[in-house]
């Protein structure tokens, strides 16, 4: 019987409403928790296959027969989550198209989408400024455009392009930025301006969702942008679209956002880990306690 979970989060102090949720229900659960900060500790392993976590300089065993649920996105804590899952704890399904497809990140997962049929805003890979003209033309010349960077995250490093003349220094800066990274250009989904609809998708089933709404405040419906979540009754269609769109990178569990595109809808991306804070606060549908279970009763059927 699983008896701990191992939760993988990025603050110091554990106390966002996430970490609270999680400390709380799975304490309700019955579960002993141990929250890992993936950047305040180090790690270890020898020749006889010893494991160790390492706190400052004490020695930390963590029980390895339990689940674990990541919130963080750091390299560190992409890579101890892995590492725990190798010595037999019970985590979510990684996206499966990173592992097919390197290096090219959101757009894999937008090659993953096209090929299982979900409706995606037709996207332009663009490694090299001198090839931006290509661009255009694939769009038809069509303003305006959105440029992104090829990961990120909370709408930083997303611009609206509404020219030939706003495109090109903004294509020319992101390609110098950082590690010269390719980034994407994508048909500007009008209809879906300022929202779209954050939805959770957990074992191949909607579990919760809400509407994103910052209209008449920017054009990305990200709460870190101050869009507001607001109770939503979804449709089959949006549901199909979600439940698909996860499928197709090989989610477990998925923060899928649609968007309004003029005939139907649109993916712009799913999240994993995904931030369902608000969505649980908002719906009141007990999305962490949720994920515990599915996890507790993944574990025991291995
Ligand atoms: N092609 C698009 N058309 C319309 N809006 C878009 C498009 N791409 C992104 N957005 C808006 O920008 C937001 C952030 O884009 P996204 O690709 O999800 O990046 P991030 O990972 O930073 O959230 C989206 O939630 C959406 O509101
Ligand atoms: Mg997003």
């Amino acid at each position: 019987m699983v008896s701990n979970l191992l939760f993988i989060t990025s603050t110091l102090k554990y106390n966002t409403y996430t970490d609270r949720q999680f400390l709380t229900e799975a304490k309700n659960l019955g579960l002993n928790v141990l929250a890992l900060n993936p950047n305040a500790f180090s790690y270890s392993v020898n020749r006889s296959n010893n494991f160790i976590i390492w706190n400052k300089d004490k020695e930390f065993h963590v029980p390895l027969d339990s689940i674990v649920y990541r919130k963080s996105i750091s390299k560190a804590g992409v890579g101890l989550e892995d590492i725990l899952k190798r010595y037999g704890a019970t985590g979510f399904e990684e996206n499966h198209t990173k592992k097919k497809i390197k290096g090219m990140e959101k757009f894999s997962d937008y090659v993953a989408y096209a090929e299982d049929n979900v409706k995606i805003p037709n996207s332009y890979l663009l490694t090299n400024k001198n090839q931006t003209t290509y661009a255009i033309d694939y769009f038809d010349g069509k303003f305006p455009l959105i440029v992104k960077k090829i990961s990120g995250t909370h709408g930083i490093g997303i611009f609206v392009a509404e020219s030939k003349r706003a495109l090109l220094p903004i294509v020319e800066y992101l390609l110098n930025e950082g590690e010269q990274s390719p980034i994407i250009i994508q048909e500007f989904i009008e209809a879906s301006e300022g929202k779209d609809i954050r939805i959770i998708v957990l074992d191949g089933k909607v579990v919760s969702a809400v509407l994103r709404d910052n209209t008449g405040k920017d054009f990305r419906s990200n709460i870190y942008q101050g869009a507001s979540p607001k109770l939503i009754e979804l449709t089959p269609e949006q549901e199909k679209i979600a439940i698909n769109a996860a499928k197709a990178v090989g989610l477990e569990f998925a923060g899928v956002d649609v968007l309004y595109a003029n005939e139907g809808y649109a993916i712009t991306e799913v999240n994993s880990p995904c931030d369902f804070s608000f969505v649980e606060q908002t719906t009141k549908v007990p999305v962490t306690k949720m994920l515990i279970e599915y996890l507790i009763n993944k574990a025991s059927n291995k």
